[in-house]
């Protein structure tokens, strides 16, 4: 286990929005070699970059045309050479996004792949044996081949599937076991890739739909043993590098897969979305909301089963938000969002930071979608850093944008939010100071459940030495305190009598002893 991501906080970059340092209105890696400062002063000291390969961006570069050429528009291979020297001379650690079921329709692997003459990259895909072959289960792109046969997509149809085999064999005609030399070839294939950022310095990688890889592989089982092979070559070749996966299956990712990392990711009903994002029928029933409706009930179901069989092996990540889903400024106050920060700052794992989210930037609805983005569009809007032109993003003229930056009178910046002690930065600027002061509040002492009850407002847990309060209501909500103990941390008010604590309403508390 890389020794550094015991205290890491991540802080996520949509390379296109986040700085453009050469004007011409998209952002680049020259931009965020400027902020670097930024993010160290807000004490995160590791980045998740989206990926920055070349692309057709279709899919806003999840669709990779040449895995190891950087695309034109973010800079060139000297420019991640000079991030990755800066970021590690400030202590900041790189993760570079890993692509590995799918490519663009537009790679080389995949031309070649399409030909009808056999040649090295045939079986890199999944195609039927014949175009009138078109299974309705599978998701097919039929008739568009030289080849005579139907291939398989990953995601949007400009990403055929990587031919990594299948568990569960239906089609022998066509579908190769997982265990053949054609689907380990693939394996080799971004194990190379997977080589050639990590000898240039890259600290890992976050893994684009890592479930994806084996078909017809319900229980994954065949999917984990290709990670845990590749496990083996990153703790023997690279011992301090990590990979975080996209997968929100942390017995399946940690313990059989050999990740170091797994997403809680937002799947609706699930423990992080009943948490954060949780409408039904447009009422708001997350338990961190402001109509305080939800409860705790699926994600406690779900994490006290996951944490213990897992925290052995691996982290499991809260994030504020990323590049898929709705900020959460959608779906509530201010206010409630510095609770969500006191809660993912408090637990253990490894907390991964949106751009944007530690200033509260809104989800813009209405917009047109970009390269793939539909819904998620809203949520990839320019970093708005001050009140100069195009709120500091960009010198570029407005039209030249690649989206166009939040126009609403008291959108919310980086100027605008430093130095208020009230604003969502500086609340999250000091929670992630105090996790990385006190182990108990990342991963030294275990997550334990002090109160919890359905109906009810109230959640409590302890960490170590640190006990953790939230009142999401906004009725006054009574709990029991040691009698020595010292607030380190509150929103709003609350009142201590001897062994008891009055907590106003929509309120967080951390005390130690
Ligand atoms: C998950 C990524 O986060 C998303 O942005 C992308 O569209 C799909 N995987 C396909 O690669």
């Amino acid at each position: 286990m890389p020794k550094w991501l015991e205290n890491a906080v991540f802080y996520e970059i949509y390379p296109q929005s986040f700085y453009d340092a050469n004007g011409d209105g998209i952002g680049d890696i020259q931009g965020i070699i400027k902020k670097l400062p930024y993010i160290k002063e807000l004490g995160c000291n590791a980045l998740w970059i989206n990926p920055i390969y070349d692309s057709p961006f279709m899919d806003a570069g999840y669709d990779v045309r040449d895995h190891k050429k950087v695309a034109q528009r973010y800079g060139t291979l000297d420019d991640v050479k000079e991030l990755l020297s800066t970021a590690h001379q400030m202590g900041i650690k790189v993760l570079f996004d890993l692509v590995p079921g799918h490519t663009s329709d537009t790679n080389e692997w995949f031309l070649q792949a399409k030909k009808a003459k056999k040649n090295e990259y045939t079986d890199c895909y999944i195609f039927t044996k014949s175009v009138w072959d078109a299974p309705p289960e599978y998701r097919l792109m039929c008739g568009v081949c030289e080849r005579d046969g139907n291939y398989l997509v990953n995601y949007f149809s400009s990403q055929p599937a990587l031919n990594y085999g299948f568990y569960d064999i239906t089609h022998p005609s066509w579908q190769l076991p997982y265990d053949s030399k054609e689907a380990q070839k693939t394996v080799e294939l971004i194990k190379d890739i997977m080589r050639y950022w990590l000898d240039l310095g890259v600290d890992g990688f976050r893994v684009d739909m890592a479930d994806s890889l084996v078909k017809n592989d319900d229980k994954k089982i065949a999917t984990s043993k290709i990670w845990a092979n590749i496990r083996e070559m990153m703790d023997k070749d690279y011992p301090q590098c990590a990979l975080v996966s996209e997968w929100c299956n942390p017995q399946r990712s940690l313990n059989d897969g050999g990740f170091h990392m797994d997403f809680y990711l937002d799947h609706y009903g699930n423990g992080y979305s009943t948490l954060f994002r949780y409408l039904v029928d447009e009422k708001n029933k997350s338990f961190f909301s402001d109509e305080a409706q939800g409860d705790l009930t699926t994600f406690l179901d779900e994490y006290l089963t996951n944490y213990p069989l897992t925290k052995d092996n691996g982290y499991i990540c809260f994030m504020t938000n990323n590049h898929d889903m709705p900020r959460a400024t959608f779906y509530m106050s201010n206010e409630m969002i510095k609770l969500t920060h006191t809660f993912m700052m408090t637990m253990p794992g490894v907390p991964f930071v949106y751009y944007g989210d530690e200033i509260g930037m809104r989800y813009q609805t209405d917009l047109v979608s970009k390269e793939g983005g539909f819904s998620r569009t809203g949520s990839r809007t320019p970093m708005q850093w001050d009140s100069s032109k195009n709120l500091g993003f960009s010198t570029a003229d407005e039209s030249k944008l690649y989206l166009p930056v939040d126009k609403s009178a008291d959108a919310p910046t980086v100027e605008n939010n430093i130095g208020k002690k009230e604003s969502i930065y500086e609340n999250l600027k000091t929670l992630i100071a105090l996790r990385h002061k006190y182990a108990d509040l990342r991963n030294e002492s275990d997550f334990e459940l002090v109160h919890a009850q359905k109906g009810d407002n109230l959640f409590v847990y302890k960490r170590g030495d640190f006990t953790v309060y939230f009142n999401v209501s906004s009725e006054e909500k009574t709990a029991s305190i040691s009698e020595n103990a010292e607030v380190i941390f509150s929103l709003g008010e609350y009142d201590v009598q001897k062994d008891t604590v009055i907590l106003k309403g929509k309120n967080a508390l951390i005390i130690k002893g």
